[in-house]
């Protein structure tokens, strides 16, 4: 196996939604099929440790994570998609790495800045309270993620540039201290790739709780739909399609020249039912063959496992002989 071309995580803390469909899974099943590229795809199943504490959010996480990108086309032959978990070299790099990293670095990361000023707002005289270990240094669980398949490019949000820098850092300084063995990773920030609305107007998010879910029933997906924010406009009133929800969700899905023809039937004007309604045919539609072979994979957990242990096989036919060499560069090897 060569190293990454590609690589990224999806963490196992929630259920997959349509912003995740059009921000990550979309454009990751593209590479995945591309027969020039080396792309590895991974379950990020040691960083959701540190979201919460519920094994079985987090298997069932797993488990509908997985079976979403297969539903949606994943060529996972092609491909390298697998669970972190299954890659013991990857937590072992992650102690190597700590090792070189500067506890100055990890002071700076967003995530654990973000919880000292929310624990500094709610008036806590221990800045730190809540805080774990893992929280602090999970720059440096990720960095060693990617750099474990010296992964050359890795797609991420605007939220993870800075840990991609952070990868850089560590990589270089392990280069430095020791021998030139990473490749300094470049992040991927798809501008074009579309940040999705959520049911409150806010970008769809779990945090946010205004998530639609991917791969729930039709009445369902109907009924969210239904959910969705709009004006008061009257039904033959025009309506300004760059401030409405049900129009940038619309969009994300479409082609250029459907989302044209949309702006233009909003301009003269549309009644939000209809609206709503071919908005969900439209999704629907895209939706409803992958989503039977969703439900399929939920009924047979077992066939998502052989898939991901076979993408284990084909990953740890880089990790085990570069962790070895690795090993051998810091001096950890046989002393005889
Ligand atoms: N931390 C990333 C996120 O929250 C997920 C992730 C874990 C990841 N390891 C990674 C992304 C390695 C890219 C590369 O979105």
């Amino acid at each position: 196996m060569k190293n990454a071309d590609y690589l990224t995580g999806i963490t196992t803390s929630g259920t997959p939604h349509l912003g995740n469909y059009v921000g990550a899974i979309r454009p990751a099943v593209e590479t995945s099929k591309n027969p020039d590229l080396v792309s590895y795809y991974f379950l990020a199943d040691y960083h959701s440790l540190i979201k919460n504490y519920d094994p079985g959010l987090r298997k069932q996480s797993a488990l509908e994570i997985a079976a979403a990108w297969i539903a949606l086309g994943l060529d996972y032959e092609n491909c390298v998609f697998y669970r972190q978990s299954d890659i013991p070299e990857i937590p072992e790099l992650t102690w190597i790495l700590t090792s070189v990293t500067a506890k100055g670095l990890m002071n700076r990361a967003h995530a654990y800045k973000a919880s000292i000023e929310q624990n500094q707002e709610q008036g806590h005289k221990d800045l730190e309270q809540g805080i774990t270990m893992g929280l602090f240094s999970y720059p440096i669980l990720m960095a060693a993620d990617i750099l474990m398949f010296n992964a050359r490019k890795v797609p991420v949000g605007k939220d993870q540039v800075q840990h991609l820098e952070m990868t850089r850092d560590i990589a270089a300084r392990f280069n430095h201290v020791y021998k030139k063995l990473f490749i300094l990773p470049e992040v991927v920030v798809d501008e074009s790739s579309a940040v999705l609305s959520g049911l409150d107007g806010r970008k769809m998010s779990k945090s946010y709780n205004n998530f639609i879910p991917l791969f729930d029933t039709q009445k369902n997906l109907k009924k969210m739909i239904m959910k969705i924010k709009t004006n008061s406009l009257g039904p033959d009133e025009p309506k300004d399609p760059d401030t409405c929800i049900l129009f940038s969700i619309y969009k994300a899905f479409a082609s250029e020249s459907e989302t044209m023809e949309l702006a233009e039937r909003y301009r003269k004007g549309i009644a939000w039912g209809t609206m709503k309604q071919e908005l969900f045919e439209y999704i629907d539609e895209i939706l409803k063959n992958p989503r039977k072979t969703y439900e399929e994979l939920m009924k047979n957990p077992f066939d998502i496992d052989v898939i991901l242990k076979k993408g284990a096989i084909k990953a740890r036919e880089f990790s085990v002989p570069f962790l070895e060499k690795i090993r051998k560069t810091i001096g950890i090897q046989s002393i005889g």
